[in-house]
């Protein structure tokens, strides 16, 4: 029986490489470069299926020059902001993610973010690696305990929820914004707040893991950051989106936040050259998922979507 075509954009796992290759006639970008808009509409007539990741942007322009051939976009990814999704529905075609299976790492690296902010872990590191050490006093940077503290998480979603468990590890009180209420059984204790403003008043530590949706688009603006009690620290794990940089700037100026950990910007990749003046902010590259383990768990995710639709089913992680 032949083998569907597959189109792999970047360098996935190598486990994940191997079973792709294994089970569909195969073509991996071994530049790992990003897909662009011409590449993914050139592909579309070649594979029937393509295991982009959310560096490859199915825009709406995009979405109506695809070819027929192309059935599935099997995400390795759990954000999809950068999918079209209705126009690609109005095309026909299959649109998975991966959920569930980055919670963990991206629950991490949110902890290694809201540690980092709230303990000088920037200009710490510089000064000792840069053998600027030469003082030592009980003011000396001086940070916020996070263990005790009022943490607010918008979006108590996998991510938000696994989040939250770690937090629970520092004696953190939970509070958090959602649609709706979780039950009990899962909210585990943590307060709900039906609106984001009831949340931030609360929030000394803030930390986003919402999706990016128009909505969504600089939630954290210069109202909201004057809600939060004064001296915040805010983390963003989720979207770039979700933040008006701008408004963070001025926020961490007037000393409104403390401090920010951010492994999201705007602009990707890159990010924001002007955050790189400020060492109260602790900046990564996107890389909230980016362990072995969970590699290796969002390509096979992926790849069990793929192998649901050509067998007929209905993947588990349609959209
Ligand atoms: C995700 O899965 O959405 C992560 O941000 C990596 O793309």
């Amino acid at each position: 029986m032949t083998k569907p075509r597959l189109w792999i954009t970047r360098r996935l796992s190598d486990a994940t490489l191997e079973r792709a290759a294994r089970d569909y006639d195969t073509v991996i970008n071994h530049e790992d470069t990003p897909g662009s808009a011409d590449a993914l509409i050139a592909a579309s007539a070649e594979f029937d299926a393509i295991i982009p990741c959310h560096s490859e942007h199915f825009s709406a322009d995009v979405a109506a020059q695809l070819d027929t051939r192309l059935k599935i976009i099997a995400n390795h990814s759990v954000g999809v902001d950068h999918c079209d999704l209705p126009a690609l529905a109005a095309r026909g075609i299959t649109v998975t993610n991966t959920p569930d299976v980055l919670s963990d790492a991206t629950a991490e690296l949110a902890m290694l973010l809201m540690l980092g902010a709230a303990r000088h872990a920037v200009a710490g590191d510089r000064i000792v690696r840069t053998g600027a050490w030469d003082f030592w006093s009980p003011s000396f940077m001086v940070g916020k305990q996070v263990t005790g503290s009022r943490l607010g998480i918008i979006g108590m979603g996998r991510v938000g929820r696994a989040f939250a468990a770690k937090a629970r590890g520092f004696d953190m009180k939970i509070h958090y914004y959602n649609r709706s209420p979780l039950p009990e059984g899962i909210a585990a204790g943590a307060t709900y707040h039906d609106t984001v403003e009831s949340l931030l008043s609360v929030a000394d530590f803030l930390s986003l893991h919402c999706p990016a949706t128009p909505q969504t688009t600089n939630l954290m603006n210069a109202e909201r950051f004057a809600l939060l009690p004064k001296g915040a620290v805010m983390v963003n794990s989720a979207r770039g989106a979700l933040v008006d940089e701008a408004a963070l700037l001025e926020a961490l100026a007037s000393g409104q936040i403390a401090a920010a950990g951010l492994d999201c910007f705007q602009v990707e990749p890159g990010g924001n050259p002007a955050f790189a003046a400020h060492e109260n902010i602790f900046m990564l590259p996107h890389i909230g998922s980016a362990t072995t383990r969970t590699r290796d768990a969002m390509g096979f995710r992926a790849l069990d979507n793929l192998d649901a639709f050509f067998a007929g089913q209905t993947p588990r992680d349609k959209l």
